[in-house]
């Protein structure tokens, strides 16, 4: 009987040079860049080229792409209307999966090649971000703002959230939280974009699925899960009986554990620096107190601090609502995503595992009449 791998842990389904994880180690690299190198010297727009060429591009290359991403950032009017019908109550995430998925009824025919995957790719990582923003303010009964030609991908989000240029230091840390959010191997949701993908569909529909991933509270989610907690208890003082309480009842800590890190995520120290610099005293004083409790009653069995424990506090810093914050994850993520389904379709294979049966076979039928 063949073995079967729950969770397909450890299972490697292809070969990639886009990135690569040292989950014991504790170390990340993006096409052999150290993720701690990329969030102190680089910018998204630089990551997301190299993450989709392969290169780190010259002045020039980098200039024609981020200006191909600020052509795109603007939404087609059909949309806008759309975005004003959505109910106002609906989880933002559940809003971006239905935006990309109209935009892929204005332009969704099928996306065989990488160069159409990539042309795409632009469209929606510049539409991203207005997506969210516009969400955001038609909710909140602001009036939507058009994106900016001038700004940078990080502060341009800022700028049509708060309808103000952010200062330098928000911008720096949000464009440090979507190079850290861009890429991270094969996981839930990168796993479903090249499951669609490699049915030969269209571009739009690998990416609704992903965000549809991506949503859940132990996969992305967990980034709006670990600031809840953090507001739950309140203060420093409680965090131990919060903690004890939460282990007794088998609770999950939000923002720590994960399938291939069994230490300290490094994308979490570098959350953390900006936590420090930005976030809310009380709420990083609760965190750091969590923390050292995971570490000496969990890291024993692989459990450590991951990348959505301490991202939370920096959005918060930055005045952003805790519901918006997992579309952050795929504001980042979106480049991920994209190079994945390009470099897979380049050489594709349909992506169709087994599940070992366990029920019985040769039973009689029996009409419907004749059952008990
Ligand atoms: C990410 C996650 C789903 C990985 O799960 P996994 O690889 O399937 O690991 P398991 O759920 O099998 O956990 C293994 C052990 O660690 C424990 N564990 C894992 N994550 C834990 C957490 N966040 N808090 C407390 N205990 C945890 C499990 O209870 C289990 O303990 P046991 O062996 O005594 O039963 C899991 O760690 C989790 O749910 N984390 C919280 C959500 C989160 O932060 N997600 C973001 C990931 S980037």
């Amino acid at each position: 009987m063949s073995t079967t791998i729950r969770g397909l842990e450890n299972v490697y389904i292809d070969q990639s040079s886009i990135c690569y994880i040292d989950g014991r180690g504790g170390r990340l690299y993006y096409r052999g860049y150290s993720i701690e190198e990329l969030a102190e010297l680089s910018t998204f727009e630089e990551v997301t080229y190299l993450l989709w060429f392969g290169k780190l591009p010259t002045k020039r290359e980098l200039k024609e792409f981020s200006e191909n991403l600020v052509k795109n950032r603007k939404l087609p009017s059909e949309l806008l209307d759309l975005l004003e019908k959505m109910p106002r109550a609906a989880h933002p995430m559940g809003v971006l999966r239905t935006a990309v998925s109209f935009l892929g009824n204005l332009n969704g025919e099928p996306s065989a090649t990488m160069e159409d995957v990539l042309k795409k790719g632009i469209s929606i990582t510049a539409k991203i971000p207005t997506i969210v923003a516009t969400m955001y303010r038609l909710r909140n009964e602001l009036e939507p703002i058009e994106p900016s030609k001038k700004l940078s991908h990080a502060a341009n989000f800022l700028y049509m959230l708060h309808g103000e240029e952010p200062p330098k230091e928000w911008e720096r840390a949000m464009d440090v939280a979507l190079i850290l959010y861009a890429e991270h191997e094969i996981n839930a949701s990168t796993l479903t974009v090249m499951t669609v993908g490699s049915t030969l569909s269209d571009y739009y529909s690998a990416i609704v699925a992903g965000i549809g991933a991506l949503k859940g509270p132990l996969h992305g989610g967990a980034v709006e899960g670990a600031i809840k907690q953090f507001m739950e208890i309140g203060s420093p003082e409680k965090v131990e009986e919060w903690f004890f309480n939460a282990l007794k009842e088998k609770r999950k800590i939000m923002g720590a554990g994960h399938r291939v890190y069994k230490t300290y995520d490094p994308r979490a120290r570098i959350f953390k620096k900006y936590a420090k610099m930005l976030g809310d005293k009380r709420l990083y004083a609760i965190a750091e107190k969590l923390e050292a409790l995971v570490q000496e009653h969990l890291s024993k069995k692989g459990v450590s601090i991951n990348v959505d424990y301490w991202s939370g506090i920096v959005f918060h810093a930055m005045r952003i609502p805790i519901e918006l914050y997992t579309t952050i994850f795929a504001m980042g993520r979106i480049a991920g995503w994209t190079a994945h389904l390009a470099e897979y379709i380049s050489h594709n294979r349909l992506i169709r595992p087994r599940l070992q049966y366990v029920g019985e076979v040769g039973k009689k039928y029996v009409p419907i009449e004749m059952r008990e």
